[in-house]
């Protein structure tokens, strides 16, 4: 089998007395969709940022695509080719879409992009937002003022965004969040439909939706990898059933 894309060994991250993040050791496989779930607090989008470097590690070892990125900075692993969502939307909302993606795609705020006047895209990065945009399934909506968007074709804007920068791991904290049921089917095909050679981490409190996109479930808590297995195994699994399912713990 071919070298695991991401491996991280015994991370911790630590806000002074908290441990948000306790210890985790875990491996994803070139290629796989991953699912991180747990309860509120577990520390999923904490282990996000340590991944994509918002917060350094207090501890341990994270190796990306070959690379020791453990203590490197976040645009250095975006250039690595690891691209993140928030849980909450992060657009500019008064540019249009193709705005959007064009700062994405030069890495730039809107303030910068002022000073060089409207978006000149050459036919190379056309060609890219164009395929963007497909993929996630807004290729209509070039044109749009974001604002004017559905909060669904928001979130698929910011998949967009991450797949405009040609990233080799997707990390997507809660992309459904928020999303009517129909908006939810759509995020899942866009999902669904990704090339195989993008690998998928997602954190998603929605289980249906999650346990029917991926190949392995890393299940936290409190800071912690409590239990990892294939999806058809979680939800007969009951340390998950306690801490992610609500039943109460000690009764
Ligand atoms: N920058 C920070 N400073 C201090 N504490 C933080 C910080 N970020 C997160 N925490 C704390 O770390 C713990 C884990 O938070 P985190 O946001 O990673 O959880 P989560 O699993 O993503 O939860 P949710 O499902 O609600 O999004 C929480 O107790 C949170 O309050
Ligand atoms: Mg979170």
């Amino acid at each position: 089998m071919s070298e695991p894309i991401l491996t991280l060994t015994d991370v911790v991250v630590a806000f002074d007395a908290l441990r948000a993040v306790d210890g985790v050791s875990l491996t994803v496989p070139r290629g796989q969709r991953r699912a991180i779930i747990g309860p509120n607090g577990a520390g999923k989008t904490t282990l996000f940022n340590a991944i994509a470097g918002a917060v350094p590690p207090t501890s341990g070892k994270i190796m990306f695509n070959g690379h020791d990125v453990t203590k490197m900075p976040p645009h250095r692993r975006a250039q690595l080719g690891i691209s993140r969502t928030f849980q909450i939307t992060n657009l500019f909302p008064t540019l249009t879409v193709r705005d959007n993606m064009v700062l994405a795609l030069r890495g730039l705020s809107p303030r910068k992009f002022s000073l060089f006047g409207a978006p000149d895209t050459d036919e190379t990065e056309a060609a890219r937002i164009a395929a963007a945009l497909t993929a996630a399934r807004i290729g209509e909506r070039a044109d749009v003022i974001v604002k004017e968007m559905s909060y669904g074709e928001q979130r698929q804007l910011e998949i967009a965004i991450s797949l405009v920068t040609t990233p080799t791991m997707l990390l997507l904290d809660e992309p459904a969040a928020g999303l009517s049921p129909s908006e939810r089917s759509m995020i899942a095909e866009v999902i669904r439909s990704l090339s195989r050679d993008i690998t998928v981490v997602l954190i998603e409190h929605d289980m249906d939706l999650a346990l029917g996109l991926v190949d392995y479930v890393t299940c936290m808590f409190e800071g912690r990898v409590l239990v990892e297995e294939p999806p058809e195994g979680i939800r007969r699994n009951t340390q998950v059933q306690e801490v992610y399912l609500g039943k109460p713990r000690h009764a």
